[in-house]
């Protein structure tokens, strides 16, 4: 069964039961500030799940588009996704527990052809709040599953929601798949991840309200709200053992052979996956009508981090970076029938261009400060959080990364560490940002640390063209130009000057991060920094590193990236002193 066949034949059911088909919603929820994305059918819902009237009437049918980042490291087993479809069919204060397990048990059994000895079925246990569901428990034996079938289970597994921090909720009946592979153990039930029995459906009895004190109220109708896993289902009924291996992915995975020429492996299949549906996820959240860009808060965020791990995967398994190509792929695949993606086609790929550019400029550089930091962590096996927080600020690293990098060295990262680094950070750029509307002197201030990065560059130019006996020897900046004094005995030829100001503009094209590390002098030394050694800077000396083109002893302030100088020009070179010339120039 293809793809849209299974979507129609969920719809045309349900329409034959009295539903009304309703269109898949924005990935982007409305009016629900608890939550990020849409992760559920019933996310849009929510008004009418609280007893307002659905215009379209009391019974409906869809198929969503939903993310959920909760299960982000688990992508990449058989059966996980951050975006997937949902189908799913609701009754808002219409039919309630009979009918809908019936036409759930229908649908799998006589539309799907799924035996009835390959489903089991997971029912509410009943605690101090809300009684055992007997009730379900006896629909399903009445459709003819045996006690075996059936597993009794706790809050944990058999009770859903609400999506967001308050809302509506209930206890649930949830509908597995079993794979007919052999128990774990004797404990092996649904509620095991052993890849023996796979979720598809739940049916969730939606009677309760939580409320913002944690307590729960009755709803003014009981509904129904049912969810089931679009590409688990396609799996089963196409009898492949993966969600990886259906027609949804089939034709990503050929278009990365087809751009890398490496094949398919079990050595690098997680890491495939892992590029196929991020890639997939990012694609869908980029061509959502609302316009989520990357960032470094909310959603952007995510968006954020799935591209840059596709791309550190890509990178890693192919040595390039193919997620755009990818991206085109899953355009052409879904464009027909979620249609925006064809329509935000520009937005969806500039957007994974651009941020593939910045990523890459610093995830090599990265990936060796992380081997470095790894490299030094002694026994307690615990990134601090100020290394993790020079990654994330510095080179981009999500934090996220940084733990999947750490956990496959057998390393954790100091969390708390982290976070208050980043409070930190956030509340300064606060107030960098209230500085800006300042103007004037603010404007100014910016304006002599880029001329300040520029001299490091100018300096680690010279020394390039004019060979290693160039040493400064003095700087001056204002708000317009830099000036700058080096040890070197002639006047410097014209072909000389160009060299210089090259490499600066060469440097400054590649928009390299300013790294700044704090060392001891004799570390600085062997790192190889200039500068003066003396004891104004203490025992402990800031370096500025501008990778391949300076590292220098200072005390900054500097640009973050190059990038920031836009272009360095050289107005005057000429004698200051005896042995000493004299540089002039500008940037901007
Ligand atoms: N809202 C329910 C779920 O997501 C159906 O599982």
């Amino acid at each position: 069964m293809t793809a849209q066949e299974l979507r129609r034949l969920f719809i045309e059911f349900f329409k034959e039961k009295g539903h009304k088909e309703i269109a898949s919603a924005s990935l982007l929820p409305e009016n629900d500030p608890s939550v990020l994305f849409t992760t559920a059918g019933m996310h849009p819902l929510i008004p009418y799940l609280l007893g307002e009237k659905h215009p379209l009437g009391n019974r409906l049918v869809n198929v969503q588009k939903c993310v959920r980042t909760c299960d982000i490291d688990e992508v990449g087993d058989p059966n996980h996704c951050t975006f997937f479809e949902m189908l799913g069919n609701w009754s808002l204060g219409d039919y309630f527990k009979a009918e809908s397990i019936a036409m759930s048990f229908e649908f799998l059994t006589t539309r799907l052809s799924i035996p009835i000895k390959k489903l089991a079925v997971t029912v509410f246990e009943g605690d101090d709040g809300v009684p055992r569901d007997m009730e379900a428990y006896q629909l399903w034996r009445k459709q003819g599953l045996s006690e075996s079938q059936i597993f009794f289970y706790g809050r944990d597994e058999n009770w859903w929601g609400p999506a967001g921090i308050t809302g509506p909720c209930g206890p649930d009946t949830e509908i597995f798949f079993d794979t007919g592979k052999p128990k774990c153990s004797d404990l092996c039930s649904p509620a095991c991840h052993c890849g023996k029995y796979v979720e598809i459906w739940n049916n969730v009895f939606m009677e309760y309200n939580k409320n913002a004190d944690g307590s729960y109220s009755m709803l003014l109708q009981k509904n129904v709200d049912t969810g089931m896993g679009f590409e688990r289902v396609l799996a089963i009924i196409n009898d492949v053992d993966s969600v990886y291996k259906t027609e949804l992915f089939l034709p990503l995975i050929s278009k990365l052979k087809e751009l890398t020429g490496i094949e398919l492996n079990p050595d690098n299949e997680r890491q495939y996956r892992i590029i196929c549906e991020h890639t997939r996820a990012v694609t869908f959240i980029l061509g959502d009508p609302k316009a989520i860009a990357p960032s470094n808060t909310e959603q952007g965020y995510i968006v954020r981090r799935l591209i840059r791990k596709a791309i550190r995967y890509s990178k890693n398994l192919f040595g390039q970076n193919v997620i755009v190509d990818l991206a085109k792929t899953v355009i052409q695949q879904y464009g027909d029938i979620y249609p925006e993606l064809e329509h935000n086609k520009d937005f969806i790929i500039s957007e994974i261009e651009k941020e593939s550019v910045t990523f890459e400029k610093t995830l090599d550089l990265g990936l060796k400060r992380a081997e470095k930091y790894f490299a030094a962590l002694g026994e307690e096996r615990v990134l601090d959080g100020d290394s993790a927080f020079k990654l994330y600020d510095t080179f981009g690293f999500p934090l996220e990364l940084t733990e999947e990098l750490a956990r496959e060295k057998g390393f954790t990262v100091d969390l708390d560490r982290f976070k208050k680094r980043f409070t930190e950070h956030q509340e300064l750029s606060r107030k960098g940002a209230e500085a800006k509307f300042k103007g004037g002197m603010a404007d100014n201030s910016e304006q002599t640390t880029k001329l300040h990065t520029a001299t490091h560059l100018l300096d680690g130019a010279l020394r390039k063209v004019l060979g290693d006996t160039v040493f400064q020897r003095g700087s001056n900046i204002t708000s317009k130009r830099l000036r700058f004094d080096f040890s070197f005995s002639r006047k410097l030829t014209k072909d000389e000057l160009n060299k210089v100001s090259d490499i600066v503009n060469e440097a400054i094209k590649k928009d390299i991060p300013v790294i700044c590390d704090e060392m001891s002098v004799e570390e600085a030394k062997r790192y190889g920094a200039i500068g003066v050694f003396d004891d104004k800077y203490g025992s402990t000396v800031k370096v500025y590193t501008i990778e391949g083109y300076s590292k220098e002893i200072c005390g900054g302030p500097h640009a973050s990236r190059t990038g920031e100088l836009k272009s360095f020009a050289i107005l005057k070179e000429e004698s200051s002193s005896a042995g000493v010339r004299r540089i002039k120039a500008v940037i901007g």
